[in-house]
């Protein structure tokens, strides 16, 4: 079966790292169509748009999406962020957020004296809904009075789904969900949150279920990332974590994501959890490791286990011996490291199974 992957590059280091990514996917052999999407801030200069108007049903024709990075200084980021990832998410309804963190061996953690087995977590994060809703408003601008209205929106469907695939997901793991909110100070959504979470705990007897504030959770990654397996939290927490997550696994570079819809038919989105990097980008030394981490978890949604394996592996190997980029304490360009993974990927899947 031939599978039809969009590629969607965007602007800044996202091509850089969309390219190794293809790369080491394409050392695996697989059966695959690729379309590459020239969508982005160069597209919108030119077309007042980030994306064609028929830019969904496009994706829509395919398998699955793997996207680059979005954003550049010559376009809001409210906009470029707006009419494209949240755009994307929300209206093929990829309701979770999946991004693991895990600490590989021979990548540098700021945490002193951590070793990669006591980093093993992975965040779950609510992408449809919560305070990134976009219901809200602004009104008598730049006047003393202006006012600014954010409307935080949670609804029992959207909450049950996403933690009943996190409670799921802790079953193949350790067996432990950690449950982030702030349901101190604020009294009504993440209130429901809560209620639900308990709901689904109660059908899960073999995990584990604690509810933790927000706010302390970030201490306790830092402190105590070891006590960490699932982590479940709705879409502005999930985001803060995970850039946390990301630094303690190594930098923005590292970290992988999936916005996925478990049980529907749209087309999975793959991405680095990092940005278009402006401060680096067009210098080649972007660490593609975010990027073809996320290719591995695509070939894993696409039902390619053992190549995704295979992926991760050849990554892993890579982080390990070298070469590394300079955000993880190397010397090599990003081709370097993807040509390097290409390679292991090649070795791992010639050796007689
Ligand atoms: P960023 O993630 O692009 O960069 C933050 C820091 O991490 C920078 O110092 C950068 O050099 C470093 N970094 C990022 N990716 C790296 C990589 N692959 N290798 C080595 N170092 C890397 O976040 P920032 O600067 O806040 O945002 C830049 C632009 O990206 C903005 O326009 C923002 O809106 C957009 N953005 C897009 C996202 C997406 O496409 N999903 C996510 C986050 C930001
Ligand atoms: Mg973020």
């Amino acid at each position: 079966m031939t599978r039809r992957i969009a590629l969607l590059p965007g602007d800044g280091v996202g091509p850089e790292v969309v390219a190794e990514a293809r790369r080491a996917v394409e050392a695996l052999g697989l059966a695959i169509e690729w379309t590459e999407l020239p969508w982005g801030s160069a597209y919108w200069h030119e077309h007042g748009r980030m994306m064609p108007e028929d830019a969904l049903d496009t994706l829509r024709a395919h398998d699955a999406v793997l996207l680059g990075a979005i954003g550049d200084p010559s376009v809001p980021d409210h906009v470029s962020l707006w009419q494209t990832i949240l755009e994307i998410r929300q209206k093929l309804d990829l309701w979770a957020n999946l991004r693991p963190a895990r600490l590989l061996e021979g990548i540098p953690t700021p945490l002193a004296g951590r070793r990669p087995e006591e980093i093993d977590m992975l965040f779950v994060r609510e992408n449809t809904e919560g305070e990134y809703s976009g219901i809200g408003g602004r009104a008598h601008r730049t006047l003393a009075s202006e006012v600014a209205i954010e409307t935080s929106v949670f609804t029992r469907g959207a909450v049950e789904r996403v933690l009943r695939l996190a409670f799921d997901l802790a079953e193949e793991r350790r067996g432990l969900v950690t449950s982030a909110t702030k349901s101190n100070a604020s009294r009504f959504g993440y209130v429901l949150w809560d209620d639900v979470a308990e709901e689904v705990a109660a059908e899960h007897p073999g995990v584990r279920y604690e509810r933790v504030l927000v706010d302390a959770l970030a201490a306790r990654m830092v402190r105590s990332p070891d006590s960490l397996d699932v982590v479940v939290a709705s879409n502005l927490f999930g985001d803060i974590l995970t850039d946390l997550a990301a630094a303690i696994q190594g930098g923005m570079g590292m970290a992988a994501s999936a916005n996925v819809a478990p049980g529907s038919d749209a087309p999975g989105v793959f991405e680095p959890v990092h940005g278009s990097a402006p401060d680096i980008a067009g210098r080649g030394i972007a660490n593609p490791a975010g990027a073809i981490w996320s290719a591995s978890l695509m070939l894993e949604h696409l039902g390619e286990p053992e190549a995704a394996a295979a992926l991760l592996n050849a990554l892993a190997t890579v982080c390990y011996k070298g070469p590394r980029t300079r955000d993880v304490g190397g010397e090599a360009t990003t081709r370097e490291v993807g040509e390097a993974v290409a390679v292991q990927v090649a070795a791992l899947s010639a050796r007689p199974r």
